[in-house]
């Protein structure tokens, strides 16, 4: 199998005054194609596990490995382009003073890729394109679009740099439903087209196992089991995983990869 390009070992979380660790000894290996599912009760950790990932918390043991090496001496901007995220709410993840087309050039800017004035003007109308916005969508505001329409800003500012993973924590869960299925084809598009490997923590099982190959479920910081997603959510080992399951009584019809 080849290298995990983002890896986590043995990764545990203590907050001061919390008797249990937030994460408790978590292994986690990303590889390139190879879309990985956080599923897990509300508590279980999983925004925990992804803001390590990200580098903006610390564990407080174990490390994070980013291209073989760990996050403290890997390359920070390589780390910074190719590690990007989409959160849950687009309202609070959006700068309303600034225009689309500055937010979707932030990271070209801050991270000093994709060339001059011109080169990031033409890489922000072709992100912008990718996601399902016009070019001209680039001169307004976040608050001029629906919420559906923000998501997409944030995924577009997301691709801006072609980052070679993606860390989604809930994206689609603020949304309306009928806007929920367009946002997941629209990851489902980029996933196959731009060749990016998705890590998405979601309580929603059916669009982990449209989205994933791979999946991780999780309980009071541990992972509870872990594999691929078609044998994990049809044949689960563990009691957990089954009781999650039955909980969502409509699963089995929904199931992208019944094929
Ligand atoms: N900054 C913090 N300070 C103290 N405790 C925290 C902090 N962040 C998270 N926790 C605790 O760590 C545990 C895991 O939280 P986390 O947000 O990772 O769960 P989650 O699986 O993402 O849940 P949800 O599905 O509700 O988003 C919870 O018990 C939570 O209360
Ligand atoms: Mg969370």
């Amino acid at each position: 199998m080849n290298e995990p390009i983002l890896e986590g070992r043995q990764l545990t979380r203590r907050y001061p005054g919390r008797p249990h660790p937030a994460l408790d000894g978590v292994d986690i290996a990303v590889r390139a194609g190879a879309g990985l599912g956080i599923v897990g009760e509300s508590g279980a950790g999983k925004s925990t596990l992804l803001r390590l990932l990200l580098g903006v918390d610390r564990p407080s043991s174990g490390e994070v490995r980013f291209a073989g090496a760990p996050l403290a001496r890997a390359d920070g901007r390589e780390f910074r382009r190719h590690v990007q995220v989409v959160f849950q709410d687009p309202r609070s993840s959006l700068n309303p003073r600034m225009s689309v087309a500055a937010i979707v050039g932030e990271p070209l800017r801050s991270l000093r890729v994709g060339g001059g004035r011109t080169e990031r003007a033409e890489r922000v109308a072709e992100v912008l394109t990718a996601v399902g916005l016009r070019p001209e969508d680039g001169r307004r505001y976040p608050h001029e679009f629906s919420g559906g329409q923000r998501q997409r800003i944030a995924i577009a500012r997301a691709l801006a740099p072609s980052p070679r993973l993606l860390l989604a924590d809930e994206p689609v869960s603020a949304l309306d439903v009928s806007v929920r299925l367009q946002i997941v084809e629209l990851l489902q598009e980029l996933v196959e087209r731009l060749g990016l490997t998705l890590v998405l923590v979601s309580h929603d099982l059916a669009i982990v196992s449209q989205l994933c190959a791979e999946v991780m479920v999780m309980r009071h910081g541990r992972v509870v089991e872990s594999g691929p997603t078609a044998t994990v959510l049809t044949e689960p080992a563990d009691a957990y995983t089954r009781d999650l399951l039955a909980a969502i009584p409509q699963l089995p019809q929904n199931l992208g990869w019944a094929s």
